[in-house]
């Protein structure tokens, strides 16, 4: 039986989703398209007749807008937002603002799938001269955490899920608990690691799953955090499957 809901959201499309360039942790805006997206999935979450106790959500702007977006279109902007780093988006290391389909032309598609999709081959470091590099590791934003030695340089999905569940499983779980009504928007990979581990996904299954933006999905879980109903998106299944189909393809070379 179902106990606890949790509703979950990939932000809306960013200005390098839109350039389909690897971002990571580099602080893209959302792109018009984005805002829309993000204006959207704010109507399908009030048509849902969902309502919020609690919000958490990255470091990063684009989840962070897509956040307000919904909160805004269901008339809950006053909810606690809580924000940690441990959500943000896999670190890309030194594939960090290369386009992915260059990239692909370059090393191979094959190459690109498994650093994009592999459970725990991870892109190369970004290295200390690395364009992005001291505008992410110098940001303030990052002062409370991650510590510098847990400071990532790169980032496979495996490592992502190190950092991300600890957040799930310690404050998270202890609100459900509470009976709190929870929304996360967060990034496409740290929601693939939260997705993984509820589902229980074997390392294979992960690679096939590209969440699509904008669009939230709810599960339901069991006493034990057990999924009664998984992923349920808020939209209709053509769409989503597009979406999907159109993540997948960021890989391809042109
Ligand atoms: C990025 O960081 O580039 C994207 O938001 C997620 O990228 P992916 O779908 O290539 O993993």
């Amino acid at each position: 039986m179902s106990k606890y809901t949790i509703v979950m959201v990939r932000h809306g499309e960013s200005e390098w989703n839109q350039l389909n360039l690897f971002c990571g942790w580099y602080d893209a805006n959302l792109s018009d398209k984005g805002k829309t997206e993000a204006a959207q999935a704010g109507k399908a979450v009030k048509d849902a007749g969902l309502k919020f106790d609690i919000a958490h959500t990255s470091l990063l702007t684009r989840a962070q807008e897509t956040l307000k977006a919904i909160l805004k279109e269901i008339g809950q902007e006053d909810i606690p937002i809580q924000k940690t780093w441990r959500l943000n988006e896999r670190h890309y290391g030194g594939l960090t603002g290369m386009n992915k389909a260059e990239t692909a032309a370059k090393y191979g598609e094959e190459q690109v799938q498994i650093w994009r999709r592999s459970f725990d081959v991870p892109p190369p470091a970004m290295e200390p001269d690395h364009k992005y590099y001291n505008t992410i590791v110098k940001d303030p934003r990052y002062a409370d955490g991650p510590k510098p030695e847990e400071f990532p340089k790169f980032e496979s999905l495996k490592l992502t899920i190190e950092r991300t569940l600890p957040y799930w499983n310690d404050t998270i779980i202890p609100q459900l608990k509470e009976g709190k009504k929870i929304i996360i928007a967060a990034h496409g990979n740290s929601l693939r690691g939260i997705v993984k581990h509820l589902d229980q996904m074997s390392n294979d299954q992960i690679m096939g799953l590209n969440l699509p933006t904008g669009i939230p999905f709810i599960y339901e879980l069991d006493e034990n955090f057990k999924p009664v109903v998984s992923m349920k998106f808020l939209g209709d299944e053509e769409t989503v499957k597009a979406a999907m189909a159109a993540v997948a393809a960021q890989g391809k070379a042109k």
